[in-house]
């Protein structure tokens, strides 16, 4: 009965709009205004709630006059009016996204975050050549990963955090030319690619996934252009490797949440420009060096909730410290002596992500002839002792 009653309100809208605009429009559309018009007529008809009002007055053939709806002068030459880009950021529809979105190939932004939209990214997404913002976090969206992105040749800001995405995540993306990626807050289980490196992001955001594993060692290759890594609570093991100091763009590194252990990497202390440092939350410990809090932009440094066991006084000194729970002594608030000393009595276990064990020695050399008398001092044996803690 509602539904009826809508198709024949949406009905009653289209034919409307069809005498206004024969009224007040003198020449018809051009033919990227009407196509627009198909496309977002149909999806207005997809939704089924839309409390704000945002598409109220989306009718008629003139939709760069809809809420929303932007238009601009086509980048092709031609000089027709396009739509350029969609920005109903915070308007609570509730809905899809229909096939028929692809119509709108000028399409270079489509804003869409705080909505109620379920479903999935249409495949005809792969016509927006244009497409270079595309942000629909905080949605209803689900299923895998919408690889159609990665079809997306113009792209350079992905956001579809706040989600239900779920699976992996196409290792593919990191080998596109974006410039931020915020996947956080979605149900992704996948494990860190070994190309996380050859992606040229300035931000990006895998915090409260399930990622699991090591940080690739590709991540040094980032120096130049990472500015904001957020890795929190995505199930990250093993030890974390100094060149994570080649990092030297950082502004932002977030490590908090996880199960890191062994000692803090004093080459984090090559970050120069790091200001906000989180590795709160882990199994790490030793003592924090006195690199990290010299660093000259760092402002808030979190630490709280390992098992260091001492930290230099200039860590003190910083604006905003929090070294909480952890096994530092004559500091307040921390872990219990005997939760320490069952902590420091058991070997930290890198879990293969410490840096790889040297390849095999090659096979012994033929046995050498007879030596003549006398005989030369013994080669010297040399043996591969493992790092400290390394347990295979
Ligand atoms: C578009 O909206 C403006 C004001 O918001 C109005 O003056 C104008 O007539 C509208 N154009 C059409 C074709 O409806
Ligand atoms: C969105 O709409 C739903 C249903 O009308 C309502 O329950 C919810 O509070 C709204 N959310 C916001 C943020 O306005
Ligand atoms: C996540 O992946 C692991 C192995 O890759 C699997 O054992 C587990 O069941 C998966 N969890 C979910 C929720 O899909
Ligand atoms: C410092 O960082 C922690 C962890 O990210 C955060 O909870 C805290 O609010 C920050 N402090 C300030 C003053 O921004």
């Amino acid at each position: 009965m509602t539904i009826q009653l809508s198709q024949h309100k949406f009905a009653i809208l289209v034919l409307l709009s069809f005498f206004t605009t024969l009224s007040h429009q003198a020449t018809p559309p051009n033919p990227r205004l009407q196509s627009a018009y198909f496309a977002l007529q149909a999806w207005k008809h997809s939704m089924t709630s839309d409390p704000r009002g945002f598409t109220s007055n989306w009718y008629g053939y003139n939709v760069c006059n809809y809420t929303g709806v932007f238009c601009a002068p086509s980048l092709d030459g031609s000089h027709l009016t396009t739509v350029a880009g969609i920005d109903l950021n915070h308007a609570n529809i509730s809905g899809y996204l229909p096939e028929d979105l692809g119509l709108l190939t000028d399409l270079a932004l489509f804003h869409i975050n705080s909505n109620r939209f379920c479903g999935t990214v249409p495949k005809s997404f792969e016509k927006l050549g244009l497409l270079y913002e595309l942000d629909i976090s905080n949605n209803l969206f689900s299923g895998d990963f919408p690889s159609v992105v990665l079809s997306l040749s113009s792209l350079k800001f992905l956001d579809i955090r706040f989600n239900r995405f779920k699976g992996d995540v196409p290792s593919k993306l990191y080998d596109l030319k974006l410039d931020a990626i915020f996947f956080n807050n979605n149900q992704f289980n996948t494990s860190f690619p070994k190309n996380l490196g050859n992606s040229p992001v300035s931000v990006i955001v895998f915090a409260n996934n399930n990622i699991k594993g090591c940080l690739p060692s590709s991540i040094k290759k980032m120096g130049e252009t990472l500015n904001e890594i957020i890795l929190e609570n995505v199930g990250l093991s093993g030890c974390l490797t100094p060149e994570i100091g080649s990092l030297k763009k950082l502004t932002v590194f977030d490590v908090s949440y996880n199960s890191l252990v062994g000692l803090l990497p004093e080459s984090i202390g090559n970050m120069k420009r790091l200001e906000q440092l989180n590795v709160a939350h882990n199994k790490f410990s030793g003592e924090i060096p006195s690199s990290i809090c010299s660093l000259p932009k760092l402002e808030n440094f979190t630490y709280s909730y390992n098992y260091f066991s001492g930290e230099p006084k200039i860590c003190l000194k910083l604006a905003d410290k929090d070294d909480r729970q952890n096994c530092i002594l004559d500091r307040p608030a921390q872990r219990k002596v005997a939760e320490c000393k069952a902590f420091y009595s058991r070997p930290v276990n890198c879990r293969g992500c410490a840096p790889p064990p040297p390849p095999p020695p090659p096979p012994p050399p033929p046995p050498p002839p007879p030596p003549p008398p006398p005989s030369p001092p013994p080669p010297h044996k040399e043996h591969w002792l493992p790092p400290y803690g390394y347990n295979p």
